[in-house]
């Protein structure tokens, strides 16, 4: 994701520099030498400057304010923002586009003085080879402000990423988006990695039930955190999205595949600790919490 994003800030002609994480990485970037996205139109090629985090300095940046959009896994989000904190200041914006909750708060304990908003995006990219993208699915993507900012302050420090050619807009509660996306992962990464199945896969008969008793926890959970905000229908929404990526491999999945890290604390298990919190019983998602951590490594 933070390819084709950093490939539409390029085309926009904002300075992009991608930030990457290890020498592995920064080696098959060099071999690649561009970030190709395959688009229906055909393959665009892009190129633009890339540096490890720990060689960044403030003197590369062609601009005196950066914004920084931050893909990495959940799990890797605190510990990239500390790589490059002596480039960050109070001026700079953080975009935080991932899966899952929690990691947002423990940005903010850190750094408490950078405006952090978050995104939540339902374009699909996936990897063909590295750097060379296929930007297969086209969706929305909403923005928003996570903590006490000001909201028209915060929206216009989005403004470059809100007007980029890939449909972008501005949420005022994007803390309830943020919560039915939680939702949802929580109930098809978690049931198809326990099942090892596509996304499509869960909608079988013999997972109905457990699917309803799902959502209806996670319904309880949801009027408690949003305090009267409207909420989807939790059901129809995890059975129409299962059914829209039905042929998807699961982000949790595909990292469970793969063997690495999976963002199974910032997703089932964020909303058990959250549930436990505040006194909700929740212990379908408790047996399914339960069942993820014997079979994905934390
Ligand atoms: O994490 C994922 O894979 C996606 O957010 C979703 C919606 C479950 C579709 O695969």
């Amino acid at each position: 994701m933070g390819g084709l994003w950093a490939c539409h800030l390029h085309q926009a002609d904002h300075p992009v520099t991608l930030i990457l994480k290890d020498a592995a990485a920064e080696e098959s970037f060099l071999r690649a030498s561009t970030i190709k996205v395959d688009r229906e139109q055909g393959t665009i090629e892009n190129h633009f400057p890339a540096t490890l985090a720990e060689r960044i300095s403030a003197d590369d940046l062609t601009v005196d304010k950066i914004s920084l959009l931050v893909t990495t896994k959940a799990y890797d989000t605190l510990t990239a923002l500390q790589s490059i904190s002596h480039i960050l200041t109070s001026y700079s914006v953080v975009v935080i586009m991932q899966n899952g909750m929690g990691q947002h708060e423990l940005v903010h304990q850190a750094f408490p003085h950078l405006p952090v908003m978050t995104a939540i995006t339902s374009q699909g990219a996936y990897s063909k080879a590295p750097f060379h993208l296929v930007h297969a699915g086209h969706g929305d993507t909403w923005l928003g402000r996570l903590a006490d900012q000001e909201q028209m302050v915060a929206k216009r420090q989005a403004a470059d990423l809100l007007a980029l050619n890939i449909p972008a807009f501005w949420d005022e509660d994007i803390a309830s988006r943020m919560w039915v996306k939680l939702a949802v992962n929580c109930v098809i990464n978690g049931l198809t990695v326990v099942r090892e199945c596509r996304n499509g896969e869960i909608l079988a008969t013999e997972l109905h039930s457990r699917i309803i008793r799902l959502c209806d926890e996670l319904e309880l959970v949801l009027a408690e955190v949003l305090s009267g905000s409207a909420t989807p229908n939790l059901y129809d929404e995890v059975t129409r999205i299962a059914a829209a990526t039905s042929n998807n491999i699961s982000s949790m999945r595909q990292d469970v595949l793969k063997g690495t890290g999976t963002e199974l604390d910032y997703i089932n298990g964020y909303l058990c600790s959250e549930a436990l919190r505040r006194n909700i019983d929740v212990p379908e998602h408790r047996a399914l919490l339960h069942e993820l951590r014997e079979l994905v490594p934390s």
